[in-house]
């Protein structure tokens, strides 16, 4: 998208930066304008890990989806802050080892449904979009559209990655969690992946400063708040780490954790033990 195509999607305002904007500008896309582009250079010049972070992170993505559809044998996915469409997607990674698996994409941006439904829903019996904010778990849980693709009375794996450092603790980010985990049946899964403020907290700081002008306040957080979005799950090996650590790939590129500042993981709920 360059500034000259027509008007932007419905309640897309160009001006004011957003924060799937200023992810697509990081990994090289073109879905961006001009105030995106402005800030996402201001942080860039200060920060480059950000631009190995952002790929570090679509990474970590595919390896947990390609687990999830390829060994753990989910059929439901469930990918909350989806972002904008950029190459090997989520229902992409999960059809290449799970035909047929389901996906039902939710953002807050109007952009994003808007580019998704152009490019990713070519399915629409297997995928689906919706425009709802993660800080209304119950309203993603209702609404028509995910109930449409996923059926909550079978394991599905809910994919927050890179997206609850955009709750700031006044959102209550763990209710949150705590509220999905409690609408899923056991043998389902939560992935997160999440900014940390240890490796680098003044330039973490600098971004939370930065992202303050955008769509979306940002909060970094450390290792051990990171680690507590995974209470009451069951961690699949080897847990909650840097996100260039989970699972890595010996054949793909690779960014140590002091140039991809995430940690992440993936959870499992386990069915309640019986009373003896
Ligand atoms: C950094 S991008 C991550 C995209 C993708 N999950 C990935 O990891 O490659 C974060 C996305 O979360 C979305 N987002 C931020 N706050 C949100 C909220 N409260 N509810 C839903 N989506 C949100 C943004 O619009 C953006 O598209």
């Amino acid at each position: 998208m360059s500034d000259h195509t027509p008007a932007p999607p419905t309640g897309v305002d160009p001006h004011t930066p957003s924060a799937a904007r200023l992810y697509d500008f990081y990994l090289g896309g073109k879905d961006n304008y001009a105030a995106d582009r402005d800030a996402g250079t201001e942080l860039l010049e200060r920060i480059p890990e950000l631009h190995s972070t952002a790929h570090a992170n679509r990474y970590f993505l595919r390896r947990v989806v390609r687990y999830l559809a390829a060994e753990a044998g989910v059929r439901q996915f469930l990918d909350i802050g989806s972002g904008l469409p950029t190459q090997d997607n989520v229902h992409q990674v999960a059809q290449r080892h799970a035909p047929g698996a389901r996906v039902a994409y939710v953002d807050n941006d109007p952009i994003v449904p808007a580019h998704a439904r152009a490019l990713l829903a070519g399915d629409p019996a297997t995928t689906a979009v919706a425009e709802a904010d993660l800080r209304d778990p119950a309203g993603i849980l209702d609404h028509p559209e995910i109930r449409r693709m996923i059926d909550f009375t079978r394991p599905v794996a809910v994919l927050m990655i890179a997206v609850l450092h955009f709750l700031t603790d006044d959102d209550h980010p763990y209710e949150v969690v705590a509220a999905l985990r409690d609408g899923l049946c056991p043998g389902s899964y939560i992935a997160v992946s999440h900014l940390e403020n240890e490796t680098s907290p003044e330039r973490v700081a600098f971004m939370e400063q930065v992202y303050a002008r955008s769509s979306a306040t940002l909060q970094g957080r450390s290792h051990a708040e990171i680690r507590r979005f995974f209470t009451g799950l069951e961690a699949v090996e080897p847990g909650v780490v840097p996100i260039s650590e989970w699972r890595r790939d010996p054949d793909k590129p690779y960014w140590p954790p002091e140039q991809a500042w995430g940690d992440g993981g993936l959870g499992r709920l386990t069915p309640p033990t019986p009373k003896s």
